[in-house]
């Protein structure tokens, strides 16, 4: 590896791990943030001097001082709703100092909104629990060839020929009961909101010759994934997963760059687990403590505003976790939220078939066949929110840190300890 200043953040889990917090801290020092993967799928909370941001496009750096903001090839982008997140920001008092969009991102538009709510409801009890915003059908068209790309909108007749060969092959090519929405109602919608866009400091360029400078100038450059790794479509718990890649090696593929650019990889782990939508989930928790976690962590979708089911730290899944993505540290998020429970329990192993299995099974209907093996850890009674170094913190506190390092034999440099910018014990800062 050679000596760039890049720092790339995942989610370890099923995403909602608090990666928008932990990434805006680290973007204060930062030069650029890029997002790689997903679409308006996330939502990452933001809350730095009594306001808050929940970003869903912008990446989250768009409110520290001097940072390029760049939305990269892997990325699928709904211009309308990232036109509403700008003016929401704006509303905010937020002006976007620099963004580059990538020419060669596709488009999320209206008819992948309409298939994806389409699709769920043709599944019945056999949903996903999709966030219904087009990510699946936009990335299934990109993969079938049939994307169309932000940069083909800067020409005019180019975006028109394109969209009118899309729609003769999708008029032939989807279901008799699916209507596609008027061809010049997309065509007109989609100016209208990038000329909006355009009159911003934005910019729609080649982001990976862009991302590639950036770097070799040893610029920071901090890259921004989203959603979370166990939802990843490769090595997620398909078919309960995103369709994008939300891995430390996405970056390579959303934003074009080669591995041995990636100087460390910063996995956020939130002190318990969550996940919104279907799929297996050994550690949930029912009832009033799931009830206690939930409306002391505020566990409800960004996006959809879905209750967020939750459930205690699955060290199975996040040893899985670590060895696709290679974590140099940890950011251990939410910490506060067990103040006042009595026993904390942590899932060391599961038990399939009878037997007892420490390695994470990734198919799901292997895994909805496993039982968590639990060990109980001590809680603590008082408040984090003041607390600003490790030492300070509740000798049980101190006492599951590591534990989970020790476990993950990984460093926990970062710990949240509310959801304000200033909430956060830094024992590492990862730039230094
Ligand atoms: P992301 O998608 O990974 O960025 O996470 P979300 O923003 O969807 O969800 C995380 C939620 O937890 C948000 O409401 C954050 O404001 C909040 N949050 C982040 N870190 C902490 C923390 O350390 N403590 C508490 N109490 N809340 C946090
Ligand atoms: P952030 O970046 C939590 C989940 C959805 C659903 C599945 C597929 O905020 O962590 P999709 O709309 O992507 O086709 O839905 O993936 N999902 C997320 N869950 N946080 C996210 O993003 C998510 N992005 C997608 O709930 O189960
Ligand atoms: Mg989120």
């Amino acid at each position: 590896m050679r000596d760039y200043n890049t720092l790339v953040i995942v989610g370890a889990q099923w995403g909602d791990e608090g990666k928008g917090k932990i990434i805006d801290w680290i973007a204060q020092k930062a030069e650029a943030v890029v997002r790689f993967n997903g679409g308006n799928n996330a939502g990452h909370t933001v809350v730095v001097n009594g306001k808050t941001f929940k970003f869903r496009l912008l990446p989250s750096g768009v409110i520290s001082e001097n940072v390029i903001n760049i939305i990269a090839n892997g990325v699928v982008i709904n211009l309308l709703a990232l036109l509403e997140e700008i003016k929401e920001i704006e509303s905010l008092e937020v002006k976007i100092k620099k963004l580059y969009i990538s020419n060669q991102a596709s488009l999320i538009l209206p008819y992948h909104i309409l298939l994806d709510k389409f699709i769920e409801e043709k599944r019945g009890d056999k949903k996903l629990g999709t966030t219904g915003r087009g990510i699946g059908p936009a990335y299934s068209d990109k993969v079938s060839r049939e994307s169309i790309f932000v940069g083909d909108l800067l020409d005019k007749n180019i975006f028109k020929e394109k969209l009118e060969d899309i729609y003769r092959l999708k008029e032939k090519t989807l279901t008799s009961s699916f209507t596609l929405p008027p061809l010049e109602e997309v065509y007109n919608s989609q100016y209208k909101a990038l000329e909006e866009i355009l009159k911003r400091n934005v910019e729609i360029v080649n982001t990976p010759l862009l991302i590639n400078n950036l770097i070799l100038k040893r610029t920071k450059v901090l890259f921004e994934g989203a959603n979370g790794t166990l939802l990843d479509i490769n090595f997620g718990t398909y078919p309960y997963v995103t369709s994008s890649h939300t891995i430390s090696g996405g970056v390579c593929i959303g934003a074009g760059i080669s591995p041995d650019k990636i100087n460390k990889v910063i996995g956020i782990v939130k002190a318990y687990t969550s996940r919104v939508g279907e799929g297996p989930f050994p550690s949930e928790i029912h009832g009033e403590l799931a009830e206690f976690i939930r409306e002391k962590g505020q566990e409800y979708g960004t996006v959809t505003r879905r209750p967020r089911r939750v459930g205690w730290l699955d060290l199975v899944a996040l040893r899985y976790s670590h060895m696709i993505n290679g974590f140099s540290m940890i950011a251990l998020t939410k910490l506060d939220v067990f103040s006042g429970l009595e026993e904390i329990k942590v899932v060391k192993g599961y038990r399939f078939k009878g037997k007892i299995i420490e390695e994470f099974p990734v198919i799901s209907h292997q895994i909805s066949q496993c039982e968590p093996i639990y060990e109980s850890l001590s809680g603590w009674k008082e408040d984090l929110s003041s607390i600003k170094n490790f030492s300070e913190l509740p000798m049980n506190a101190q006492k599951y840190i590591e534990f989970i390092e020790k476990e993950l034999n990984l460093k926990i440099s970062m710990i949240g300890t509310g959801n304000k910018r200033e909430d956060l014990i830094v024992i590492k800062d990862p730039w230094e």
